[in-house]
């Protein structure tokens, strides 16, 4: 079994990112120390293909489980589906010391997260992402939340998980839309942070396409150790640090909810990377060949880098004025000054951005 290990050391919690292949059969291996009962939460989708692999892995370390499959899609990352957990947990008398499995994509990740970190005010939580967005991003670093009908993640908390197991060979099973949608996110560590691996990136795009373990392995590891870089040094988005793995969200939450969730997290986000490289340009603080390469590059990838014709750009305006990180009715977001380089800077009002509306489907708001 390769394995790669390291620990991500945040103020509130010191914890182990675990990569491997074929690893989720002997999870109860790989967790320390006990974890009380597992109270496993996954979707409808994973459960068929994966449950009863993550079931028997945890058995054989004598770790009992008790499992709640909610349905699959961001259109349930909802309240609602908190409360069904709280239920959940309450009926089976689940206690501070039992563990709670977020076993799947983001969006179970980001539900499971905020009921574990509220349930009888925190109970334990392992991560064990099963799409290439969760294993790259949203496993690790504590965010976690849910939507309201006003605005994606407005509801959510800081709270950090007892380990991430994040095994690759899951990702075969990935539809190809999700795959490459988890890979606008790795694409970003790369603009915002670390201009070598966008560069690997590149020269490895026809091996990566096709899944390769051992490359995926070490993409998911090297996309964490960046993030858990930026994590350590902010945990809660207070030092101006850690807002800079938002490139491209403001924008890319904003045509999430004007498609109803019918574009997916990682490809709005690669149109709001475009975006808000373009205001960038804009403003003066970007070459625009950079705005080139990196629309080329996702391009590459098979991810638009233009927003659907059918979104009302006016909307995306509105939108984003519920965007967390609008202060007094100014936009701070982070601004790539060169390629691996970000700032955070305000850019301008939010009913001032100018974004580019392209022609190319047509999804509505
Ligand atoms: P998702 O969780 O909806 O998963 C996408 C689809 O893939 C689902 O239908 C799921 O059932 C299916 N699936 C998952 N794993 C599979 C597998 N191995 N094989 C086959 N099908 C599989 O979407 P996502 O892209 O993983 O996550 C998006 C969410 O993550 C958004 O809500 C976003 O806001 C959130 N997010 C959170 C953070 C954070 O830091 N907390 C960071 C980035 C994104
Ligand atoms: N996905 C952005 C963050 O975790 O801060």
């Amino acid at each position: 079994m390769t394995l790669s290990r390291f620990n991500v050391r945040t103020d509130s919690k010191v914890y182990p990112v675990i990569i491997g292949q074929d690893i989720i059969d002997r999870i109860g291996d790989l967790i320390d120390g006990s974890i009380g009962r597992g109270f496993i939460v996954t979707d409808n989708v994973i459960s068929e293909i994966y449950l009863d692999s993550l079931i028997q892995g945890l058995k054989s370390s004598g770790i009992e489980t008790v499992t709640k499959v909610l349905q699959a899609g961001e259109s349930f990352k909802t309240l609602e589906s908190v409360k069904v957990l709280y239920d959940f947990l309450a009926n089976e008398l689940a206690s501070r010391s039992d563990t709670l499995i977020a076993f799947g994509g983001g969006v179970i990740g980001d539900i499971a997260g905020f009921v574990a970190s509220t349930f009888k005010r925190g109970m334990n939580l392992v991560h064990v992402p099963t799409t290439l967005l969760a294993q790259v991003d949203s496993a690790v670093g504590g965010k976690t939340g849910v939507n309201l009908s006003e605005g994606k993640n407005l509801v959510g908390t800081f709270y950090q998980p007892n380990a991430v197991i994040a095994d690759v060979c899951t990702l075969k099973s990935l539809p190809l839309d999700d795959f490459v949608a988890g890979l606008a996110e790795v694409i970003k560590y790369g603009v915002i942070m670390d201009h070598e691996f966008f560069q690997f990136l590149i020269d490895n795009k026809d091996e990566i396409l096709l899944r390769n373990p051992e490359l995926i392995s070490a993409i998911v590891e090297r996309a964490l150790r960046n993030k858990a870089q930026i994590v350590e040094e902010d945990e809660r988005e207070e030092k101006g640090r850690r807002e800079i793995l938002n490139f491209g969200h403001t924008v890319g939450h904003a045509i999430e909810i004007c498609s109803n969730h019918t574009i997916l997290h990682g490809q709005a986000v690669a149109i709001g990377m475009v975006e808000e490289a373009r205001i960038a340009v804009r403003m003066g603080k970007l070459d625009s060949s950079i705005l080139e390469t990196l629309i080329y590059s996702l391009s590459l990838f098979g991810l638009s880098t233009k927003i659907p014709s059918g979104i009302d750009v006016s909307q995306l305006s509105v939108i984003m004025k519920q965007d967390k990180k609008v202060r007094n009715g100014q936009l701070t977001i982070p601004i790539l000054v060169g390629l691996g380089k970000t700032r955070m800077m305000v850019v301008d009002s939010v009913n001032n951005l100018n974004l580019v509306r392209r022609n190319g489907d047509d999804k509505q708001c």
